[in-house]
């Protein structure tokens, strides 16, 4: 008997009995909540989703509402999940659901992945949520499950090991007849699959124990759940250096619009420079020269490819001084109130929420 027998069932009843069940996204078959969940829960755990998810359906409760909302706002509700082109094609996911599709989703994965930001997983997930598709699903967590359950040792991060991957998740999957019976179904397995990957099957320390694919998983037979699945370590990720512009006037401060491509594409941020040479060349450029910035301790943070320092150049322009002009068109000055509801990066938001507006507007050095 192939291993893929009895896979599906397992999973449906261990959802029954033991998944989650009270998520917000769950209460809904509305494509758009389902979506939208979707995109957020890619790379991002369920507990740093929900508030985000609650806080952008209560801004924006329709998929009209926001294909027609501005690009700062939507930035802004996303800011702080990070992965930011996951915001950029939701807008734009937006905008094509509306202009293409009438504002209503499509139901099938086939053209749910014309769409822009849903990929063939994602296509699948939310047509088998919202209408009870028979397709496979294929995240990073299915991924591990797979990989160990039928002991697939290739590097899952290379296309032939992925390509098979496909094929067994699809194998997996509950009859068609079933599915045709019980549409409900697909949703109890893809949630149930989803679960399981993320609070048994976990990467170091899975709960075989608990876990009811256990009797037939290959990797928990053989010892094998800590090698599995397989991943070529990547090289170790680079360390880059930034230097922060931190400029006050009052209780204004300086920020600048990043550019689309590169990290926190399209997010405001405080000018970023690659020296601090050029940090204070920007000053004299804009300002006036002579102007001394005072360097505060330095803040780790990590992407995905690599490590970032970032150092912040502290400046207090003089109260009296009329607002100075931004020579940059990029630029621009916000007062405290206003920062906290514009898109910016976290370890910027923290930097600068972390200080009141008073605070923001003292000439105090750090
Ligand atoms: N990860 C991706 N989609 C999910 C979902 N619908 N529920 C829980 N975790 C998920």
């Amino acid at each position: 008997m192939s291993l893929s027998h009895g896979f599906a069932q397992r999973v449906i009843d261990w959802q029954a009995a033991d998944g989650r069940h009270h998520l917000p996204w769950q209460q809904s078959r509305d494509p758009y909540r389902v979506w939208l969940s979707e995109i957020m829960l890619q790379q991002t755990q369920v507990s740093t989703v929900i508030d985000y998810f609650e806080r952008f359906l209560s801004r924006l409760p329709t998929v009209a509402d926001l294909a027609q909302a501005s690009e700062e706002e939507v930035m802004a509700l996303w800011a702080g999940l990070g992965y930011y082109a996951r915001a950029r094609h939701l807008h734009a996911c937006a905008k094509a659901v509306v202009s293409q599709w009438d504002g209503q989703f499509p139901s099938a994965s086939q053209d749910l992945q014309t769409l822009p930001g849903i990929g063939p997983s994602t296509a699948a997930a939310i047509a088998a949520f919202c209408s009870g598709e028979r397709s496979a699903i294929l995240d990073g967590n299915v991924k591990r499950v797979l990989a160990r359950y039928f002991g697939v040792d290739g590097d899952i991060s290379q296309g032939a090991t992925i390509k098979q991957l496909w094929a067994l998740a699809n194998d997996c999957l509950p009859s068609p007849a079933l599915v045709c019976q019980q549409p409900k179904v697909m949703t109890s397995y893809t949630q149930g699959l989803m679960d399981l990957g993320a609070t048994l099957c976990t990467r170091r320390q899975p709960a075989c124990e608990r876990c009811p694919l256990a009797d037939h998983c290959v990797a928990h037979h053989t010892g094998r759940t800590q090698e599995l699945p397989f991943k070529r370590k990547a090289a170790e990720r680079p360390t880059r250096e930034l230097h922060l512009l931190w400029v006050n006037h009052g209780s204004q401060v300086l920020l600048q619009r990043r550019p689309d491509k590169g990290i926190w594409g399209r997010l405001w941020c405080l000018p970023v420079f690659d020296t601090a040479g050029l940090a204070q060349d920007a000053v004299d450029n804009w300002f006036a020269k002579g102007l001394a910035c005072t360097r505060m301790a330095s803040i780790g943070h990590e992407l995905t490819h690599f490590r970032l320092t970032l150092t912040p150049w502290r400046l207090a322009l003089p109260h009296s001084a009329v607002t100075p002009a931004v020579a940059d068109a990029t630029g621009r000055w916000v007062c405290g109130q206003t920062l906290a509801n514009l898109g910016l990066p976290k370890p910027i938001k923290t930097l600068l929420i972390g200080a009141t507006p008073d605070a923001l507007a003292t000439d105090s050095h750090q």
